[in-house]
């Protein structure tokens, strides 16, 4: 499969790496396109790819048009692309809020996948959330899912609207967690922890509780219940952080979240 990227980035390299990583694509079969030339320099020498700063030759090359640039870039792009592309080369997007119909109006293109990875994607770790027009071929799905199911896991969606959802979720996830990270660990130290033991500790909670959810099967309620005794340690815990409106808030962020994404997109 031979793959062009325009953006190689923080997530173009990520999807870069694992692509490689998974064998699904070779260093000669891949191009990328940058406007900054230390990225360039970077993809070149660390993966062996071939890089240019000019879109319109990248995109030459691709069966897979790879879409990693900001959304305050798309704009531009588009109109360089616009009438570029062959009908069969599938465009896929990651880019955050960028509506499908946008993307095919403004590239003059209809064989398009959205899709939402997450940060996590760059150990293989990540999770995306796709959808494709109805031009995208069979073998143009399989082949957007084996490219993101290389970062981790991949749910393939009928409805865009999921994508907007997800992206409030899974895709801005990464910081929820990361704060309730540092915040814990703040908090332990605050007690008199030693901030490397604290950040092991946090770390491994963080870690053992996942994968114990994970392999369970249990509800995160059942499971919370188990370490919460009456009267205990964990249910003053709780009382503060629902004191401080924890769930209503966790709520009100990712409702915030959706809301700027549907924004983005209009
Ligand atoms: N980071 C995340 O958690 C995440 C998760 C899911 C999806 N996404 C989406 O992934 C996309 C890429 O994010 P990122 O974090 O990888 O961004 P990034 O690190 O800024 O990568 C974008 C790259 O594209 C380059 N670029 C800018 N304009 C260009 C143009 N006209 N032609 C070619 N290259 C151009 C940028 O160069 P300069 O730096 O010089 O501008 C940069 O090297 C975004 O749309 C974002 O919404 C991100």
């Amino acid at each position: 499969m031979k793959i062009a990227f325009i953006g190689g980035g923080v997530m173009g390299e990520a999807m870069l790496s694992a692509i490689l990583d998974k064998g699904l694509s070779s260093p000669q079969a891949i191009s990328v396109s940058d406007i900054d030339e230390t990225r360039r320099q970077h993809l070149e020498q660390k993966y062996g790819v071939a890089v240019t700063s000019d879109n319109r030759q990248a995109i030459n090359r691709g069966d897979v048009v790879v879409l990693a640039i900001k959304p305050q870039n798309l704009a531009g792009v588009m109109a360089e692309l616009n009438g570029q592309l062959k009908s069969a080369q599938l465009v896929l997007s990651i880019i955050a809020g960028a509506r499908i119909n946008t993307l095919c109006l403004g590239l003059n293109h209809n064989c398009v996948v959205r899709a939402m990875p997450n940060t996590p994607a760059q150990i293989g770790e990540g999770i995306s959330v796709w959808t494709a027009t109805a031009e995208v071929t069979e073998q143009q799905k399989g082949w957007a899912g084996s490219v993101l199911g290389a970062m981790g896991k991949e749910i393939y969606v009928d409805d865009e609207k999921y994508i907007d959802m997800a992206t409030a979720v899974s895709g801005s996830g990464p910081a929820y967690i990361f704060l309730f990270v540092e915040s814990l660990v703040e908090a332990a130290v605050h007690i008199g922890l030693p901030r490397d033991m604290a950040q092991e500790l946090v770390l491994q909670t963080l870690l053992g509780s996942g994968h114990f959810l994970q392999k369970s099967g249990k509800e995160p309620l059942e499971l919370r219940r188990m370490v919460t005794s009456p009267g205990g340690t964990t249910a003053e815990a709780l009382l503060q952080l629902e004191k401080g409106k924890f769930t209503e808030l966790v709520k009100q962020a990712v409702e915030a979240a959706y809301d700027k994404t549907k924004r983005l997109g209009e």
